[in-house]
Formats: C-alpha cells, sequence, structure tokens
C-alpha cells in the first residue's frame, strides 16, 4: 500500500462531484493517463450515487463513506452506505436492471462500473447497507 484515504460525508447528491474531486487530487502522485482516470471518476460516480439514490432513497441526512488507496499495481475505491441494501445483486447487476426507472433511471450502473474496473465486488445486507469494491490495474 503506497496510499489511502478514508473520507465520510453526508448523502447529498452534490458530494457526487466532491468525491471525484477527492479521487482526482488522491490520484494526483501516479500521474494516470486522462482515460484511466475518466473511467475511475466514471465508476465512482455511479456508485456514489447509486448510494444516496437508492442506499438512502434521496435522504440527505444519511452518511456515505469512501475508502481509496493504492499500491504499484492497482487502485481500490470502496463506496459504503448503510441504507436499505439490495434484495437481488445478481439482478441489480444486470445492464438495465433499475428499482427506479420511473425515475429517469437507465439501469447501467453497475454495467459501467463493470466495464471501467478490472473487479466489482457487491456486499449488501437488506436492511444494513451496501459496499461496492472496486479495483482497478494500471501500469507503473
Ligand atoms: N447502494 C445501493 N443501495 C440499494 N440498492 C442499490 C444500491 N446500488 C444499486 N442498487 C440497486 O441496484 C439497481 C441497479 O443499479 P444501477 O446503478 O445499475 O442502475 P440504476 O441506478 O437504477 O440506474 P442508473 O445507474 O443507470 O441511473 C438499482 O436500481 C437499485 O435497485
Ligand atoms: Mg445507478
Amino acid at each position: 500500500m503506497k496510499n489511502e484515504l478514508n473520507i465520510s460525508f453526508p448523502s447529498k447528491l452534490i458530494n457526487v462531484q466532491t468525491s471525484r474531486a477527492i479521487l482526482i487530487g488522491f490520484l494526483a502522485e501516479l500521474d494516470l493517463p486522462m482515460s484511466v482516470i475518466n473511467e475511475l471518476k466514471t465508476a465512482l460516480s455511479e456508485a456514489v450515487t447509486n448510494a444516496i439514490v437508492h442506499g438512502y432513497n434521496n435522504d440527505e441526512s444519511c452518511v456515505v463513506s469512501l475508502y481509496f488507496s493504492y499500491d504499484d499495481f492497482s487502485i481500490k475505491m470502496i463506496v459504503e452506505d448503510k441504507g436499505v441494501g439490495i434484495e437481488n445483486i445478481d439482478a441489480a447487476k444486470e445492464p438495465l436492471f433499475s428499482t427506479k426507472f420511473d425515475e429517469e433511471r437507465a439501469g447501467l450502473g453497475f454495467t459501467i462500473m463493470e466495464v471501467f474496473t478490472d473487479s466489482l465486488q457487491i456486499d449488501s445486507v437488506l436492511g444494513s447497507g451496501t459496499k461496492v469494491t472496486m479495483i482497478k490495474n494500471y501500469a507503473s
């Protein structure tokens, strides 16, 4: 582990942007190609948005936690909420599956996370919350 960071913030959608800015600052030392940074921040945005919109049903008074780390080979991002949890993780990961189509959700967030990272792990307990762990390898 070369560096790591823990941060928590209120579940407001404005903090999707905050989390992107923090990620970019945290990764600055690595001098990554812009394409890799864009993929990471897009995947992160999807996970943070999900925590707020689904985990907490847009209740702004809850807490989202982030953990970032990297070593010489890979970058890890963990997004955690203590919200409603996911009933069926396999179904949720399917492209175009959404429990909020009525709110203009496309059901593509997990697909984007999967495509833009090398490993996506979803741990969720109904009524307790969801932890999304993403790992992306990079050539240093
Ligand atoms: N943190 C979470 N807590 C509870 N449920 C979640 C969480 N993240 C995802 N889900 C569930 O998984 C489904 C799929 O998530 P995904 O991000 O792929 O699509 P979406 O959020 O519905 O649409 P989009 O991301 O395209 O706007 C969601 O509709 C929701 O039911
Ligand atoms: Mg989503």
